[in-house]
């Protein structure tokens, strides 16, 4: 299946770049480097530099706007690293950009495979909104949108109400959602975004056991992360993907246990990679979703309305639940072997 993956890689970004590449089931067409976890520009470094780990070949990577639609960048070094893959270095690259940007690359892609594109943004919704406006029929061209964003009855991660995502680009947010209203005046509901918020996400937590599993089955077993290592110790696998792994990783660890959430890291980005392949992994409730602009508290929160108060349509199915064993399980059985293949290809 042709995937379009649209990210603001980050270490979570990351690992899903390295689920799809590891899942025979999907073809990745085409990579948009969006602002996000990192400026834009370092976001396409990551993305060039994980292509030449991966050893992959002919995916084109587009950069999109360097600032959200109409306020200033925010970014997270401090989440996932000055460089935004925590400790971990990714190999020199003499690969390059495409000369279209990031929204010009969603529409090319869509009208390519149209009616069979896997749309999937793990980022703020900044050049998502954007190929919107370039081309409106963009809904009907894709088969399936998965979005990581949005905290629906739920806290938000980056104020008390808004998840990172959304509160990056709320602009972008509100529109996209907008606009996948109204389009979808279609009666396939099944053609509704998917929406995978902090309230599903929170659910899929990494730790230092289950990587180790991963690291077990790329045939590069190493000594499992620990809470107790010193800061930034840099992992000693074999393996050129569980190293970079296992370096990100441990920042991300370490930053969710100073936020008092435990050695442990959330894997937002694969989750929602793992879903634009394979919907039947999570449960969902379709509802009307809307995006806070004006509030001087809920600024950027995503409003879910499940009852209809509002009296519109439906635009998002939104993930309620799901279960992590399986969805982790999917995660090594194919991330592991892809590892082993690494530095090899
Ligand atoms: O709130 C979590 C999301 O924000 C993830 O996509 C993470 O990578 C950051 O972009
Ligand atoms: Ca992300």
């Amino acid at each position: 299946m042709p995937v379009f993956a649209d990210v603001d890689t980050g270490v979570d970004d990351a690992m899903a770049l390295a689920y799809l590449f590891a899942s025979p089931d999907a073809h990745v067409v085409g990579i948009a480097s969006t602002a996000g976890n990192v400026p834009v520009a370092q976001v396409s470094i990551n993305n060039l530099g994980l292509l030449e780990l991966f050893g992959i070949d002919d995916v084109p990577v587009s950069e999109g706007a360097p600032v959200p639609l109409s306020i200033p960048l925010r970014t997270a070094e401090d989440t996932h690293g000055p460089e935004g893959l925590g400790y971990a270095r990714l190999p020199e690259t003499d690969r390059s950009l495409t000369p279209y940007d990031a929204a010009h690359a969603w529409v090319a892609a869509a009208r390519e495979y149209p009616g069979e594109l896997l749309g999937l943004v793990t980022g703020p919704l900044t050049n998502l909104a954007l190929a919107l406006r370039l081309e409106p029929a963009l809904p009907r061209l894709l088969r399936r949108l998965v979005i990581m964003g949005g905290a629906f009855d739920y806290r938000g991660n980056t104020t008390p109400v808004a998840e990172w995502n959304t509160h990056v680009d709320p602009e972008a947010a509100a529109e996209v959602f907008a606009v996948w209203g109204a389009a979808w005046g279609l009666s396939t509901p099944t053609h509704l975004p998917i929406v995978l918020g902090l309230n599903l996400t929170e659910n899929v937590a990494m730790t230092p056991s289950i990587l180790g599993r991963l690291a077990a089955a790329a045939g590069s077993p190493s000594a499992q992360l620990s809470v107790l290592d010193d800061r930034g110790t840099p992992s000693a696998a074999a393996n050129p993907l569980i190293r970079v792994l296992e370096d990100a990783m441990r920042f991300y660890f370490e930053f969710h246990f100073d936020q008092g959430e435990g050695y442990l890291a959330h894997l937002h980005d694969p989750l929602a990679a793992a879903v634009a392949l394979d919907p039947d992994l999570v449960r969902y409730q379709s509802a009307t979703v809307d995006v806070e602009l004006t509030g001087t508290l809920t600024r950027g929160m995503t409003v879910a309305d499940w009852r209809g108060h509002w009296g519109r349509e439906h635009n998002a199915h939104i993930g309620v639940e799901v279960d992590p064993a399986a969805f982790f399980e999917r995660f090594i059985e194919r991330v592991g072997p892809f590892a082993r293949g690494v530095g090899h290809r």
